[in-house]
């Protein structure tokens, strides 16, 4: 049928705040190359600590779906600083919902693996009671109540250890590490899921337009893992394509020996991607086949000097 003038026109433009970050710049330019409309904004364009540039901007912008992936993720910053905490990762939430439902836009709020307090033998399922033991997670938790009390339309994608090509991460850093020092050493009773922000992009996207549903989301990879079992896997992928490491093995740590954690951590936060499974019609594939195509990447780029 050919449109007439009367029709309106519906955007498809989708917004992502905290785009200068590890998620939020990979779903840009990913959404981006696979043909959809995007506007990114880094913190420098859009301050989530200022409501009024929030509505300023947000409000005469013509867009269908906004994913936040902005916030205050540094975990003990968040222990020390509350009241930041909650303007960034809960108020500024509230204020992008409302802008949101105001305009008849969905809300993608990007969440954490942190709302659980981790004491569950097994892997949390978006019907776990969240009870955070931190300040970050409180904050996160805030957000997720503060958004789908405004619409359940709206959608909170709880995430946890994200890794990806736009900012260092654990796995970066164990890799780095490794090549220049003896000997390396990650958490050994922790546990909980990576997700790669590649794969992040691909399994959300067609929550977008085509099936919008509401409510709270668990996505990650496939499986579980401590931090020592991630390091190990990562160095393990590192050697097999060629890189050369000073350190081999990753020791074990434990969380209590930590002294620089302010908070506290969760000790198990993996989570079950069923619900997301049951929505897309697709498993995550598991965490180690990401992390081996991730690393490869890496060894690649750094073998260039990059
Ligand atoms: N990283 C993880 O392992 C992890 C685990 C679970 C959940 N998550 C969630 O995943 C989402 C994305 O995190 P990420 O890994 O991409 O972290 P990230 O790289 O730290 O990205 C967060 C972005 O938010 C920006 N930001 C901070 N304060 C802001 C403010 N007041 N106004 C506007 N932007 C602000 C940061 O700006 P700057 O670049 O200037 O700092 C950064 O670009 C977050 O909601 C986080 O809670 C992450």
């Amino acid at each position: 049928m050919v449109g007439t003038a009367e029709e309106k026109i519906v955007s498809r433009r989708i917004v992502i705040t905290g785009a200068g970050g590890r998620l939020g710049a990979a779903l840009a330019r990913e959404w981006s190359a696979a043909g959809e409309e995007v506007t990114g904004f880094a913190r420098q364009e859009l301050d989530l600590s200022q409501p009024e540039q929030l509505r300023a901007t947000l409000e005469p912008l013509d867009f269908a779906v906004l994913v936040n992936c902005a916030a205050q993720t540094n975990v003990d910053r968040c222990e020390t600083h509350p009241d930041e905490a909650m303007q960034i990762n809960a108020d500024a939430v509230r204020v992008l919902a409302e802008i949101c439902t105001k305009k008849g836009a969905r809300c993608i709020q990007i969440s954490t693996d942190y709302v659980f307090d981790g004491a569950k033998v097994g892997a949390y399922t978006e019907e776990d009671a969240a009870l955070p033991i931190s300040q970050y997670g409180a904050s996160k938790r805030a957000g997720e109540i503060a958004l789908l009390d405004i619409s359940d339309k709206h959608l909170a994608v709880r995430v946890s250890w994200v890794f990806g090509p736009d900012r260092p991460s654990f796995v970066d850093q164990i890799l780095q590490r490794a090549r220049t020092e003896d000997s390396v050493a990650a958490i050994a009773d922790k546990i909980a899921v990576p997700t790669y922000t590649r794969d992040a992009a691909r399994l959300l996207r067609p929550l977008l337009f085509q099936k919008p549903v509401g409510g709270l989301l668990h996505l990650c990879n496939g499986g579980q893992c401590t931090w020592q079992e991630y390091g190990q896997f990562a160095l393990d992928c590192a050697a097999e394509a060629g890189m050369e490491l000073k350190a081999r093995t990753v020791g074990a740590l434990k969380m209590a020996e930590l002294k620089a954690f302010i908070a506290k951590r969760p000790p198990n936060t993996a989570m079950s991607t069923d619900k997301l499974a049951s929505i897309i019609g697709e498993s995550p594939r598991d965490w180690r086949e990401a992390v081996r195509e991730y690393v490869r990447g890496f060894v690649s780029l750094s073998s260039k000097g990059c």
